[in-house]
């Protein structure tokens, strides 16, 4: 191969820069980059290559460093001489496909938010290339949040091939990975299947509703299965509302590797010089104990850091779409207000069909993407609805799709530039509507502007449902042009733009994060949203499958949970499945006899005596509906002063005796009184119990009904 003399000095000055870096490295190499929680140990250190290994992950441990311990390249990229799946792979401008990072320097500090930062530059020997690992720890709570930033100086883009937010490696026996996968109104069937040689990937490719399939989200446990109290086990989960990936890589040698980011997926990014590319957080915890306590830490973290307003009390609601779907006017919205107080909750929400003129909102095949009220419908607008709600003194939220449009829309004929489709093919529609460009700031402005527009105008509204009811197919984004393959990222950035706009403004406004049931659900997004739906299954048996799912993730503050006619359960039965999250109804309270309406009422007054135990409080989750007939859980305040139990008995065969639940989070030192709430007419009640915390975690109570289908909530009080 023939070299000219720009490249020979060019090669020259880079062995340089790979001696110097060799030289550094090898006198920096004794040093042990410690990433701590109260109980978690994330340790690296120097290899004498210069290269940043991972010594440790797992249970915290106090002694020195140990040299000899088994490691692995903490952060692999591809091109260089390891045999596996790499974390990044990069394409450099002159063709060169490989990167060999050496390790740089590093910092630690402490970061707004109370976490401690430790970020570790790394460099590549040859080129201008630099990748800094960041690892925010969240000491009390137990959780890490790790991300990459890559950044070059080299004279063209960088390609971007494949780029993790995180790699973590494992020397485990025996690893089970607990999965959570569904479709629209099956959201979060839980899966475990033992991991076996080779590569297993949970991913997602469908853009804008990106999680309808699966979630981002899992359990890996890494000696043998676990269970809710025993096994190590680490929960992931990915701040990241479109394309995601987990691979998982298990080696000959029984090694496994965990690769952690977005999709790579027909998304190669090319980088100009001087830009960086940073990556969605990978948020984890780890447990030795089971997966109780990796819920509850997830749990706290999120409650502080990673849902908006996480700490607040949530508005009980009622919410139109269920009881008339497209087909109501203001006299019938009014009549509902009046409804919502005979509830006693604090807000009503408007549902999808309230806007667009010339295509009216009548079904799902017109006007998305007309944001004007219905003059039909709502001839005072919604201005004389959010004016009645006030005079009844109760609050009101309003129903948005702002990235969508319908063909059948005025939008789509004004703005043909502002709709992904591809060229020269035909359309493609899933529930009659296409996906709007976000990349381009046109759209940006006009998907903020209807929220602003609605807000501006009626600074009253309390609540919005933000929904999202496509994915992306047929993917061309006439903004991004000849960029095409950085379509399914820049929709996300554009997205959280959007998001951060309307947060600037509104910055507590209650938003729930809806796509078409639970296809939009994480950390990305709710930052920026105070819940989220997690299904249009509301059918109270299904729920109990649905939100047990979710809770091993997201703390019930964040789960929207709504009582409907969905489901042959009696209305007690949906409605304690209902307070397990954001209570709310959607329901045609024609459809309830009075003993009925007046048992809601009741249970809306305990659940906001309750809530603040359900929302905040930490969550053990006793029994699994996928491994009894029931399922049992409880929350229990900080204090361990106050708890609510909840049990749901899902089918029962003959002669089937229900064994006693040993509780757990209480304090073993006091007596507690237990009483049955929720109870339905002149039913009967279960007598009160008095015990000691210790007995009720040990011998345990009868707790579980024995009808299939029938369920007890019992509130628990130190006295
Ligand atoms: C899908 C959502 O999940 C439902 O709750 C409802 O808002 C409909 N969209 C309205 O079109």
């Amino acid at each position: 191969m023939l070299y000219n003399d720009h490249n020979t000095m060019k090669n020259l000055s880079m062995m340089l820069f790979a001696l110097i870096f060799a030289l550094y490295s090898a006198e920096t190499q004794a040093q042990e980059i410690t990433i701590l929680t109260k109980d978690v140990q994330l340790s690296m250190s120097l290899g004498k290559d210069g290269k940043l290994y991972q010594s440790y992950f797992g249970t915290r441990f106090n002694d020195a460093y140990n040299p000899d311990a088994k490691s692995h390249e903490a952060y692999i990229a591809w091109g260089m001489s390891d045999l596996f799946e790499p974390a990044l792979r990069v394409s450099h401008s002159d063709g060169n496909p490989a990167l060999a990072l050496v390790y740089v320097r590093h910092s630690s500090s402490k970061d707004t938010d109370g976490s401690t930062l430790t970020r570790i530059d790394l460099r590549d020997t040859l080129y201008p290339v630099d990748l800094t690992l960041f690892f925010a720890s969240y000491y009390e709570e137990n959780v890490i949040r790790a991300w990459s930033e890559i950044r070059h100086r080299e004279k063209g883009e960088l390609t971007l091939n494949s780029f993790a937010s995180n790699m973590l490696h494992f020397d485990g026996g025996d690893y089970h990975l607990t999965q959570f996968h569904g479709d629209w109104a099956e959201e979060m069937q839980m899966q475990t299947s033992r991991l076996t040689s080779g590569i297993k990937i949970i991913d997602s490719k469908l853009g804008s509703r990106a999680q309808m399939y699966q979630t981002p989200v899992f359990m890996l446990s890494i000696d043998g299965t676990s269970n809710e109290t025993s096994g190590r086990v680490l929960a992931g989960t990915l701040e990241w509302s479109g394309n995601f990936r987990f691979l998982f890589e298990l080696d000959p040698h029984n090694s496994l590797r965990l690769i952690s980011g977005i999709n790579p997926f027909a998304s190669e990014y090319r980088l100009p010089a001087g830009k960086s590319f940073r990556t969605p957080a990978f948020v984890f915890t780890y447990s030795d104990v089971g997966r109780g306590k990796a819920s509850r830490n997830l749990h706290r973290w999120a409650r502080r850091f990673g849902i908006l307003d996480g700490t607040k009390p949530r508005m009980t609601l009622l919410n139109n779409w269920e009881a008339t779907y497209f087909d109501f006017d203001e006299v019938k919205l009014k009549n509902l207000f009046t409804d919502a107080k005979k509830l006693g909750v604090d807000l009503f929400l408007l549902d999808d069909g309230w806007f667009a003129n010339k295509y009216p909102r009548n079904d799902d095949h017109a006007g998305l993407g007309d944001w004007e009220p219905n003059s039909k419908k709502l001839p005072g607008g919604i201005g004389a609805l959010v004016n009645d709600a006030r005079s009844k003194d109760l609050k009101f939220g309003i129903w948005i799709e702002p990235e969508m449009v319908n063909p059948k829309s005025e939008l789509y004929g004004k703005h043909p530039e502002w709709i992904m489709r591809l060229p020269g093919r035909a359309e493609h529609y899933f529930r009659n509507q296409m996906v709007l460009d976000l990349p381009n700031p046109q759209v940006q402005n006009f998907v903020f502007g209807t929220v602003d527009k609605i807000m501006s105008e009626n600074p009253d509204v309390a609540f919005i449902k933000w929904d999202c009811n496509r994915m992306m197919t047929n993917t061309w984004s006439p903004y991004l042009k000849n960029k095409q393959s950085h379509v399914f990222i820049d929709y996300q950035m554009a997205f959280y733009d959007v998001l951060a706009q309307v947060r600037a403004k509104y910055p507590h406004l209650p938003m729930m994060l809806c796509s078409g049931g639970g296809g939009r659900v994480d950390y990305g997004a709710l930052k920026y949203f105070t819940e989220f739906w997690p299904s249009d299954n509301t059918d109270g048996l299904e729920r109990v499958y649905i939100q047990w799912g979710y809770s091993y993730f997201f703390p019930a503050v964040a789960m929207s949970a709504h009582v409907t006619s969905w489901g042959r359960q009696s209305i007690k039965f949906r409605t304690d499945v209902a307070m397990q999250g954001r209570l709310g109804f959607d329901i045609d309270l024609k459809h309830l006899n009075e003993r009925e309406l007046a048992f809601c009422s009741a249970a809306v007054a305990n659940y906001k005596r309750l809530s603040e135990v359900i929302m905040q409080g930490d969550l053990y989750r006793l029994v699994s509906p996928y491994d009894e007939n029931r399922a049992v859980l409880m929350y229990v305040d900080s204090a361990r002063n106050r708890a609510v139990l909840f049990a749901y008995t899902l089918n029962s065969r003959y002669g089937e005796e229900f064994a006693k639940v040993r509780m757990q989070g209480l304090d073993p030192a006091a007596t507690y009184t237990i009483r049955e709430i929720n109870v339905f007419g002149n039913d009967h009640r279960t007598n009160d119990v008095r015990a000691s915390g210790d007995r009720l975690m040990k011998e345990g109570l009868s707790v579980s009904p024995q009808q299939p289908l029938t369920s007890r909530v019992y509130e628990i009080s130190r006295d």
